[in-house]
């Protein structure tokens, strides 16, 4: 499976089965975390054993009550780091989903039960639910290409199969508050129109776009 079909086949999956994922599966987990922490000077941390991670009232109420597994999403405080959560923690969704493996994006969980290790500076932003779904999810209701887009109306095929990716994007509460500009000189400008984790979301996006425009 590649990024693309990844993408195609990825959905939030919020019911989970209590089966533990296996020791090769999680051991290539570890792995990739340890390229994207370098790549990303990022701190994510694989919890086999989510425990409690997702008890409070809430999560019941959204639909995720309990997941086998659980990464936590950390890293050192700093302007771009909710942002550099997104860019390298959709690479990690996107790997654990071509394992077999179904993920969910998750804000609201308890930060004390995660028992993720945080360094002098270090910040728990958001957790990723991982394991073994009962169902795969379904696709959620998108904005359209022109909702998202900006600038030059003449766009180029590249930067529609971005476009079109980065719509697949999860993002928190399916809000798709971002745009995509086109400018003059065919630079691309990703903007961000607010929400909730609204930064992460962006992280998604972009590299969604790229894999769509790397097509
Ligand atoms: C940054 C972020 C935070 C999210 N937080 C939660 C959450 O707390 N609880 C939950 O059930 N889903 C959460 N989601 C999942 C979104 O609701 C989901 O991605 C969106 O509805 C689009 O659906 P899809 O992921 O199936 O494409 C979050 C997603 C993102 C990207």
């Amino acid at each position: 499976m590649n990024d693309i079909e990844a993408i195609r086949s990825r959905h939030s999956v919020r019911n989970y089965k209590p089966d533990r994922i296996e020791p090769d599966k999680a051991a290539l987990i570890n792995e990739k975390i340890d390229e994207l922490n370098k790549a990303g000077n990022l701190h994510l941390q694989f919890m086999e054993d989510a425990g409690n991670t997702y008890n409070r009232l809430l999560n019941k109420a959204m639909g995720l009550g309990s997941a086998p597994s659980v990464i936590a999403c950390v890293g050192k405080e700093g302007e771009d780091l909710e942002e550099r959560i997104g860019y390298y923690g959709e690479q990690l969704v996107l790997f654990i989903q071509k394992l077999g493996l179904n993920t969910c994006w998750a804000g609201t969980f308890n930060k004390k039960n995660i028992g993720a290790d945080l360094y002098d500076g270090e910040k728990l932003v958001i957790s990723i639910a991982v394991g073994y779904g009962k169902d795969h999810g379904v696709p959620h209701k998108s904005k359209t290409i022109e909702q998202v887009t900006e600038g030059k109306s003449d766009m180029p095929d590249w930067f529609t199969n971005g476009v079109k990716m980065a719509l697949l994007a999860p993002t928190a509460i399916n809000q798709q508050k971002f745009a995509i500009r086109l400018n003059d000189d065919d630079s691309v400008e990703f903007i961000n129109k607010g929400g909730p984790y609204a930064k992460v979301d962006i992280g998604i996006v972009k590299y969604h776009f790229e894999v769509g425009r790397a097509q």
